[in-house]
């Protein structure tokens, strides 16, 4: 299975389509994130949905349980196949998205890798949060969590096999890190036990995203 998730982060659905139909093949699945989804909802994911490829749909809802459960219902009728939730937003928050979505993967978000130490000091996070979040997830019915790639290692040896991790903050060797604090390469993500790599600007501003994608593909195969 080919585990690049490319996070289509473009302005509207047609840039989508472009974006989507270069990567066709090189890629695992696409996901649908919030530039996108917010300006064209549901056109946007059925923009996407032609590629007949697995669609991660990354709201990364936080609201009281009951607005999660409807917005969460909303989801589930688009039919797509991966779902994010802050799980920051506490147990039974993540319990009502379960309900309302019982066939889509559920995953809770730990701490935006856009996060640094300081940023996480901050906002009055401690160190342990990602690891309290992604237990506390679990226990209440995730199918996995979203975490740097520093804290795949950690997250895989204290949850067993069973979780997915699915990894932002991807960066190949040499690429820019943009706005994103807590990195890792995708050889260091997949060796510490990372399911799906989720990859944007190093794909969608690359002269030719299929040929990053097979590189990043490449780099993975080759891991012993
Ligand atoms: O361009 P880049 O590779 O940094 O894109 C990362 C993608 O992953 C973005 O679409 C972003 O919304 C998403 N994401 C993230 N950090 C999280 C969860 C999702 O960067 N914790």
């Amino acid at each position: 299975m080919n585990r690049i998730c490319a996070a289509l982060d473009v302005g509207d659905p047609a840039a989508a389509e472009r974006l989507a139909s270069r990567l066709l093949g090189h890629v695992g699945l696409f996901k649908v994130g919030l530039e996108l989804f917010v300006a064209h909802g549901r056109a946007a994911v059925e923009a996407v949905r032609r590629f007949g490829q697995p669609i991660f749909l990354d709201l990364k809802l936080h609201d009281i349980p009951q607005t999660v459960e409807g917005a969460a219902r909303g989801a589930a009728s688009l039919g797509v196949d991966y779902v994010t939730v802050h799980a920051s937003g506490g147990a039974e928050m993540i319990r009502a998205a379960r309900r309302a979505l019982p066939r889509t993967k559920l995953l809770a978000v730990t701490a935006l890798t856009s996060l640094g130490p300081d940023d996480l000091d901050a906002v009055g996070l401690s160190r342990d949060v990602v690891s309290r979040l992604a237990k506390l997830a679990m226990g209440a019915g995730a199918d996995g969590i979203v975490c740097s790639p520093q804290e795949v290692a950690a997250l895989r040896a204290a949850l067993g096999p069973g979780p997915l991790l699915v990894v932002p903050g991807i960066r190949p060797a040499g690429a820019g890190s943009g706005d994103q604090r807590r990195t890792g390469t995708p050889a260091e993500a997949v060796r510490a036990g990372a399911n799906i790599l989720v990859i944007g600007r190093p794909l969608r501003d690359a002269p030719d995203p299929a040929a990053a994608a097979d590189a990043i593909a490449r780099e993975i195969a080759s891991l012993p």
